[in-house]
């Protein structure tokens, strides 16, 4: 369902250039649960922003489910993502100054839904990952491990069949790490793709498959 031929990435930035990727090509099927592990600075977040459709690449293909996607003029490509793919990040990027129900109905509302539709899913979703009493708290009134689902839950909002996760555990403690990984194994056995990148061995070993970055390339 992802694929990806050729990609490289060089960044440009006050005349010194940085190849952050180089030559990848990698498949990935539907449903599987991939775990992106290589030292600091090997390119890790920018194969995901890439196959997220974040960044654009210098060379190469990204496929989603056939659709070719920078290919597509940036609006086709938002509203690809929008519909088909949900953002995890280790800062959790949550509004500080909406409530957790709000932060969960922001793609719902750029998908088009109305205000009673939003809060219903939003609600529900929350309810699902344990947070049903916490929908009118705000960011800094939530624990970390609770700010971080309910980045999960937006990241759900809109029912993508892929995850791509940056580091979803780098904030937290060995409990939150676990119920978090927890939670992306259990959204992996309902049919999502989940790609999640991680310095944690032990995190990295949850995932059905490996893949190992070194100097922007794929590792054996
Ligand atoms: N916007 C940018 N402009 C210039 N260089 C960049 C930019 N983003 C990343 N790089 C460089 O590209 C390389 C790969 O960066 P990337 O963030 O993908 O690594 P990473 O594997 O995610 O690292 P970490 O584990 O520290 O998060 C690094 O050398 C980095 O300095
Ligand atoms: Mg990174």
């Amino acid at each position: 369902m992802i694929k990806i031929e050729n990609l490289s990435k060089k960044y440009h930035s006050k005349g010194n250039s940085v190849l952050a990727l180089d030559e990848v090509s990698l498949s990935i099927e539907k449903g599987e649960f991939i775990s992106i592990v290589g030292p600091s600075g090997s390119g890790k977040t920018t194969l995901l922003l890439c196959m997220g459709g974040l960044i654009h690449p210098s060379v190469g293909k990204v496929n989603i489910d056939g659709a070719s996607i920078y290919d597509m003029g940036i609006k086709e490509r938002a509203a690809f993502r929008l519909r088909n793919l949900g953002f995890v990040f280790q800062t959790f990027n949550l509004i500080p100054y909406l409530t957790a129900l709000e932060n969960v109905q922001i793609p719902l509302s750029l998908a088009g839904n109305n205000n009673g539709n939003q809060t219903e899913r939003a609600t529900q979703l929350l309810e699902k990952l344990g947070l049903g009493d916490r929908l009118n708290h705000k960011p800094r009134e939530l624990s970390i491990g609770q700010q971080q689902r309910v980045a999960i839950a937006r990241a759900l909002a809109n029912n993508p069949k892929i995850i791509l996760a940056d580091e979803p555990t780098g904030n937290l403690d060995p409990n939150t790490t676990n119920e978090t990984v927890t939670y992306l194994n259990l959204l992996n056995q309902t049919g999502i793709t989940v790609v999640m990148v991680t310095h944690n061995p032990g995190v990295a070993e949850r995932a059905q498959r490996t893949l190992r970055l070194v100097d922007g390339r794929l590792a054996g």
